[in-house]
């Protein structure tokens, strides 16, 4: 059973550790008048991710599935998703609708968001960031939402290990050993960095975010605006020398 931590109101980590690989998976479902999943996990988590949704929701109401970007971890599960809820539509880039999720991955046309574009499941608001190529692919985007002020970040602030659900404390320097591992691995140029990477990770601060939910790791509580310019100076530092 994957583990389920409320890290805000009505706001659920689920999260499995992948022993062999040393990290976590971690989709977060947010309780509102039209649920949302953000990250569906890898093919092979389905039947725990939905045993843990379906012990906070019905799992049958889902209505939207959001994502970052067109990888497994992502948004792998989302035929499977659809056939369980019939309500669903997936949430992404109009970049990802046109390129990819509407031809190969779901079973409905996708809801494709713009740059700021706002949609509301009750109670909470999100806004959608397009971000191409932070973390990674050209698809790319970031869910915001603005009440409790969560940035949905996907691969951002990655930590490997089977680490504590949230955390006060500063994650860069575990964020930089796992990069740099990555680096010297199979994996590496996981993420690349480019003529957009630092004014996007700035424009992510100026959310002021207080929470920062990542896929891989701790999520971190507190000041997101310093954690987020400090990553894009380590990203600086360990991908351009
Ligand atoms: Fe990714
Ligand atoms: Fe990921």
């Amino acid at each position: 059973m994957a583990k389920i931590t409320e890290i805000a109101p009505d706001f659920f980590r689920i999260t499995t550790f992948v022993e062999p690989f040393n990290i976590q998976f971690s989709q977060f479902l947010v309780r509102d008048d039209q649920p949302l999943l953000f990250h569906t996990g890898p093919r092979a988590l389905f039947q725990e991710v939905k045993s843990a949704v379906a012990s906070l929701i019905d799992p049958q109401t889902l209505r939207w599935i959001g994502f970052s970007h067109f990888e497994s971890d992502e948004c792998a599960t989302v035929p499977e998703w659809q056939q369980l809820a019939p309500q669903s539509e997936v949430l992404c880039s109009v970049v990802s609708k046109i390129v990819s999720v509407d031809d190969c991955l779901a079973l409905r046309p996708a809801k494709g968001m713009v740059d700021g574009e706002v949609l509301e499941t009750g109670r909470y608001r999100f806004r959608f960031l397009a971000t191409p190529h932070v973390p990674h692919c050209w698809e790319a985007g970031l869910l915001f939402e603005e009440t409790q002020r969560t940035l949905l970040c996907s691969d951002l602030f990655h930590q490997d290990g089977d680490v504590e659900p949230m955390t006060e404390s500063d994650v860069i320097g575990r964020c930089r050993d796992t990069l740099v591992g990555y680096q010297h691995g199979p994996l590496a140029n996981y993420v690349p960095y480019c003529s957009l990477t630092e004014v996007t990770l700035n424009r992510l601060a100026a959310l002021q975010p207080k929470r920062l939910a990542t896929m891989h790791g701790s999520v971190y509580v507190g000041d997101g605006s310093t954690a987020l310019r400090d990553l894009a100076v380590m990203w600086r530092e360990v991908l351009t020398t």
